[in-house]
């Protein structure tokens, strides 16, 4: 269960505490994702791959751009279950670098806006569109999925891959998406969801203490993705799959010595291999597990 740690952040001048500060919710959410350096980083890591940022693909990308339980694979599944090909204007809500978008966006031509909290992803996820050519059908921007500056009526479908995690309030959050999507749109919601009773161990990839993790269980999902007045299509759970995912992984990384150039080591830097041996391991204990909704706004 989540504990009440007061969030709050110190200023210091000259080593001295002049003052304890709240520091907003979002603002915590936005710190843990915080890199530095990010597109340097993964500029840093093209060389190895024999690429440059004119001759990098999506391809290429995608092992740190798909911020979620299995990549790539993952979106591949819930696409293959979606309509998208047919629609021309998509919502991409707590986008992250953008990966998911350009991904999206190249295979069915289609323009796709992303929003999300950390401002650094933001910036970097458009610095990889221009490197992609990308720029003219993606546009990332930075904000809150709770109070988004579109309106009603906007969107012809859209996705969520791991983001609720960080939001306690889902009755707002799907209300917000049901507002921009148009009627008929069709939303995909992928993420971590509580299992089971049971203390999460930490730190894990989407928040470092249990103050920004904000769980919620398949049951409560559907209720409030139905209070905002979405039809429930389809409901999978991907434990099985997330299972195998790792286990490949760890053996891919072992075979090959180490770590690829570019990864989820890239985003976490020295936190990746805790984070993402934490969530293993509380996937394994049968508390969490990725979950697939897909809905429909009548
Ligand atoms: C685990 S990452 C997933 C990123 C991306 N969806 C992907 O799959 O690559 C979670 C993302 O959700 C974003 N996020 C969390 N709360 C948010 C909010 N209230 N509004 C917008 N973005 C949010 C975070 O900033 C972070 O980029």
């Amino acid at each position: 269960m989540n504990a009440k740690i007061p969030l709050t952040y110190a200023i210091f001048v000259n080593h001295h505490l002049i003052k304890i500060i709240p520091m907003s919710y979002d603002k915590s959410v936005s710190d843990h994702y915080l890199h530095g350096n990010l597109l340097n980083a993964i500029e840093a890591a093209l060389p190895a791959l024999g690429k440059t940022t004119t001759t990098v693909t999506i391809a290429d990308l995608a092992p740190v751009d798909e911020f979620h339980i299995g990549g790539r694979q993952a979106t591949d599944h819930l696409l293959a279950q979606l309509n998208f090909s047919e629609h021309a204007n998509l919502l991409d809500v707590g986008c992250g670098l953008g990966g998911a978008a350009r991904y999206i966006a190249s295979q069915f031509n289609n323009s796709v806006t992303g929003i999300d909290l950390a401002q650094e992803y933001i910036d970097t996820g458009n610095a990889l569109c221009r490197w992609l050519k990308l720029e003219n059908k993606i546009s990332l921007v930075q904000g809150s999925a709770l109070d988004m500056p579109f309106n009603n009526n906007t969107f012809d479908g859209g996705y969520m891959l791991h983001v609720g995690m960080n939001i306690e309030d889902k009755a707002t959050l799907f209300a917000q998406i049901h507002r921009v999507l148009k009627p008929g749109a069709t939303f995909a919601v992928y993420d971590i969801m509580r299992q089971s009773d049971g203390e999460l161990t930490y730190p894990v990839p989407w928040a470092t203490t249990s103050s920004t993790s904000k769980l919620a269980t398949s049951e409560q999902y559907q209720q409030m993705l139905t209070q905002a007045g979405f039809t429930l299509i389809k409901a999978t759970n991907r434990h099985d799959f997330s299972v195998d995912f790792f286990n490949q992984l760890r053996a891919k990384i072992a075979a090959d010595d180490g770590p690829p150039p570019l990864g989820l080591h890239t985003l976490m830097q020295q936190s990746a291999a805790q984070k993402v041996k934490n969530m293993v391991a509380n996937i394994g204990k049968g508390i969490i597990a990725p979950v697939e909704m897909i809905v429909q706004k009548p």
